[in-house]
């Protein structure tokens, strides 16, 4: 009796350990297999976003179905140089800022730049063509609500703002690893974009949280090969491609911005 006792008690002990090592794997993410993105909604109850949102992204921008909307203003930054920190999450490589380098404003808002990070290959598609590398420019308001900038990248020669952090890759590590970067000047990107594309859409990574103002920019960068294959080095091995597949639009529209006309 005091056996069975023993052996009811020990698996129950065993059972308990298995599912809150269940709720932690559950936490883990990836982009191919059983917690790929097709499987995220369920992984963890709030990544639910991920699976019944009807406003996700990325998407595919088909040029015959925006809508070129003349109300649209002109996207002014005014970054300057800042403290900050390369940092990778093991399921992207970014940069994270100690200090604001600067903000945007957007319907009378105001959105502070917190960290950018890399996509390989580019997440959104423009006409169903998917680009090498897209760059994500993450900024916060007050109340929490994120404007997303991101820019759009062919593979060709060397990025000028790639480089300046290239040295710090070479010294990053694997998961949860970070390298300060100290002073980052990236005031190269407060050139005004001729054209941008704008919707509203989700974050591309898990919780895929909802309500966030995408501004994809018209003009294609390039990148290079070497700087590719760097920022691929160090991700975990089934995030190599971190690309989350295009979502239905849902009949939300998709507005450009034309300086030219
Ligand atoms: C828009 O263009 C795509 C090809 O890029 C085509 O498949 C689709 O039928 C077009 N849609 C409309 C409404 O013209
Ligand atoms: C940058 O931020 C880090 C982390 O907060 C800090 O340790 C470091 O002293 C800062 N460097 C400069 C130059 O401000
Ligand atoms: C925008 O918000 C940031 C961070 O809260 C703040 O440092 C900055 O001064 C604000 N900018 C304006 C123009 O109010």
């Amino acid at each position: 009796m005091a056996l069975q006792l023993f052996i009811i008690f020990a698996l129950s002990l065993l059972l308990g350990i298995a599912s809150a090592i269940d709720v932690f794997r559950g936490m883990e993410f990836g982009y191919s297999g059983h917690n790929g993105p097709d499987k995220w909604g369920k992984l963890n109850p709030t990544f639910s976003p991920c699976s019944t949102g009807k406003r996700q992204s990325p998407i595919n921008i088909q040029r015959n179905l925006t809508v070129h909307n003349k109300l649209l203003k002109p996207l002014t930054r005014n970054y300057e140089s800042a403290n900050a920190t390369l940092v990778n999450r093991g399921y992207s490589v970014g940069v994270r800022f100690e200090e604001s380098p600067g903000d945007l404003w957007i319907n009378d808002k105001n959105y502070t730049l917190q960290q950018f990070h890399w996509h390989l290959p580019a997440e959104h598609h423009i006409e169903g063509q998917r680009f090498a590398a897209e760059l994500h420019m993450v900024h916060r308001a007050a109340d929490n609500s994120a404007v997303v900038v991101s820019m759009l990248y062919h593979e060709s020669k060397a990025d000028p703002l790639f480089s300046m952090i290239m040295e710090g890759l070479k010294h990053l590590g694997k998961e949860n690893t970070e390298v300060p970067l100290g002073t980052l000047n990236i005031n190269e990107l407060n050139r005004r974009p001729r054209k941008y594309y704008t919707y509203v859409g989700s974050l591309t990574t898990p919780p895929c949280t909802e309500n966030v103002i995408w501004i994809i920019l018209g003009k294609v960068m390039s990148i290079s090969k070497e700087q590719i294959t760097t920022l691929d080095s160090p991700l975990n091995s089934h995030c190599k491609k971190n690309a989350r597949p295009c979502q239905p639009l849902n009949g939300r529209e998709v507005d450009m911005y034309d300086e030219l006309n």
